[in-house]
């Protein structure tokens, strides 16, 4: 039995729905081909941050100007971050490379928290080739006269501002606290997006007792995590005309494939792959062909949202009354 793995997202027909999402094992060019080869639909390189851009054009700015040379130098250089992505300039040229060294589409990735100058970036990751951009909004508001409202328009601002610089495909990365996703998603759409990502993960600090310091901290994700992408993305896939990415907590092909029934287009995947290595790929691939085989799927598109909110026999079980039940059952 052949099995049609391709499906559709931000208007490209990918070969499979396995994308490497943003992060060290995209940042590695060496492992762009292993990554097709493992079979990857797509790949995002890793994410250049808003504070990098700016921060550079601001030394530019105080080089013209003949500000002060300290002043200049303490603005003007975020040497972790050049580790981390190359830079700015080279990460136009990574994307070439990426572009020479695979036939699968490369996306660049934009990382940020409020629009301004910076998104003149994405037209410039556009002509260097990337074949579209994800933008990941990683926001922590901690202003109290902020509210909700003027977060969202915020980051709706954002898209609007990209969409009117680019002509190829969006994708926005979102975290899940949001209080009416459905809502500004909507939005998102509106503004431009041609798809969402759900969900980024927040990184939560650490607190060192002995030095008495607030220190970052990070952990690769757990299968479970998964199940939160997994409620929001068969709620959203009947109300939402645009491609749907689930990542976080993607380890296994069962995950894979219950993220597929639930709506997802596309299924994204960095901890995993930390953990196992890139061939996980391979392993993910397969293990989705051999559980399709057995219970005689034929292709992606046939298994896509067949348990979205409105197609799963208990609509109610994405919602609170999964809650209830889910307490009341423990004993
Ligand atoms: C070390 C590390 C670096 C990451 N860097 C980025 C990044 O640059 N941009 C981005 O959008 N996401 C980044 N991510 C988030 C991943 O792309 C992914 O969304 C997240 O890890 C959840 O997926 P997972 O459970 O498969 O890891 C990074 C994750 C890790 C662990």
């Amino acid at each position: 039995m052949n099995i049609d793995f391709s499906t559709d997202y931000l208007g490209f027909k990918l070969s499979t729905p396995l994308v490497a999402s943003a992060g060290p094992v995209t940042s590695l060019p060496q492992n762009l081909p292993r990554l097709e080869e493992f079979g990857a639909g797509a790949i995002v390189l890793p994410s250049l941050f808003a504070e990098q851009i700016e921060h550079e054009e601001l030394a530019v700015y105080d080089f013209y100007s003949e500000m002060d040379e300290a002043h200049a130098e303490s603005r003007s250089y975020f040497p972790e971050m050049d580790f981390y992505n190359s830079g700015r300039d080279k990460y136009l040229q990574n994307i070439e490379l990426a572009k020479q060294s695979v036939k699968i589409p490369v996306f660049a990735s934009l990382n940020c928290r409020a629009a301004g100058q910076w998104t003149r970036e994405a037209k410039r990751l556009q002509d260097a080739g990337a074949d579209a951009i994800e933008i990941n909004i990683y926001d922590v508001v901690a202003d109290i006269e902020r509210d909700s409202r003027a977060v969202e328009l915020e980051q709706v601002k954002i898209i609007e501002s990209i969409r009117s610089q680019v002509q190829i495909p969006i994708a926005v990365k979102l975290g899940p606290y949001y209080t009416a996703l459905p809502h500004f998603a909507r939005q998102l759409a509106d503004a431009g997006a041609n798809g969402l990502v759900l969900f980024n993960r927040y990184l939560e600090p650490e607190m060192d007792l002995q030095e008495m310091s607030v220190q970052p901290h990070l952990e690769l994700s757990r299968p479970n995590e998964m199940r939160l992408p997994l409620r929001w993305i068969a709620i959203l896939r009947d109300v939402l005309p645009i491609s749907l990415a689930g990542t976080s907590g993607v380890h296994s092909p069962g995950d894979a494939i219950k993220l597929i029934m639930a709506g997802a287009d596309v299924v994204m995947m960095t901890s995993a792959m930390l953990k196992m290595g890139v061939d996980h790929m391979e392993s993910m691939f397969l293990g989705m062909k051999t559980w399709m085989h057995a219970n005689e799927y034929t292709s992606i598109t046939q298994m896509k949202g067949s348990m979205s909110r409105k197609n799963c026999p208990d609509p109610a079980g994405f919602e609170r009354s999964n809650y209830i039940k889910a307490i009341v059952s423990y004993v």
